[in-house]
């Protein structure tokens, strides 16, 4: 290396701001270059952290997500029972006990199974998540009404089939048939919308599966 170039090469190394400006610029290009390198992959994994927050929350099932699945299966059936107060009217006796003994099999040997195993199995967890021995008990209250309007339902429509198509009788169906099936459906809301989020803020993925397993079992054993 020339002497000069060698003398230059020492003093900058000895002093930094001995450097030359085109030194200096390369310096802030590289500098520059750098941060938006780094900018560049914050912004990348910020971007992908997002994007596995937002894939992790969709690919997440939620505990409760059992019995919510429960719910959906059993709502197409309780949308039926609605429709028939409205359908009935075009049935002929035949038709008319074939489809309302239908909706009274759904009711009791479904429906009501379902919620008996709420009363053993989620509810009691539900009411130990809130720390109030009587969180559910208006949900308990539902079910009380819900079993005696399905029973109710049996007699008159038992009794409206013996006459059929008396106008009376009918009507009594009708009208019972819309009230059970509007209680049943706000009470799964009350069920999804409230209770069900408190048990999944609660409970690990694999503490619900237990209970859920737990429901099963009862469900069986009220079926
Ligand atoms: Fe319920
Ligand atoms: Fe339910």
């Amino acid at each position: 290396m020339p002497p000069l170039q060698a003398a230059a090469s020492r003093s900058a190394v000895a002093n930094p701001d001995s450097v030359t400006p085109h030194r200096r610029y390369r310096g802030f290009l590289n500098a520059a270059g750098v941060r938006l390198l780094g900018f560049g992959l914050a912004f990348w994994s910020s971007t992908r952290a997002t994007n596995n927050v937002v894939k992790g929350f969709n690919m997440t099932t939620r505990p409760t997500e059992p019995i919510r699945a429960e719910h959906r299966g059993l709502i197409p059936d309780v949308e039926a029972v609605d429709r028939a107060a409205i359908e009935l009217a075009h049935w002929n006796q035949e038709a008319a006990s074939d489809r309302l003994f239908h909706i009274i099999d759904f009711l009791e040997g479904r429906l009501l199974p379902h919620a008996a195993a709420e009363e053993s199995v989620l509810y009691p967890a539900i009411d130990e998540a809130m720390g109030a021995a009587n969180a559910t008990a208006t949900m308990r209250v539902d079910h009380d009404e819900i079993a005696s309007r399905v029973q109710h339902l049996r007699e008159t429509i038992t009794k409206a089939l013996d006459v059929w198509p008396d106008a009376e009788r009918t009507a009594a169906v009708v009208r019972q048939l819309s009230a059970l099936a509007a209680i049943i459906l706000l009470h799964f809301r009350k069920e999804e919308e409230v209770l069900l989020p408190i048990l999944d803020s609660k409970l690990t993925v694999d503490e619900a599966e237990a209970l859920f397993e737990a429901m099963d079992s009862d469900h069986a054993h009220h079926s």
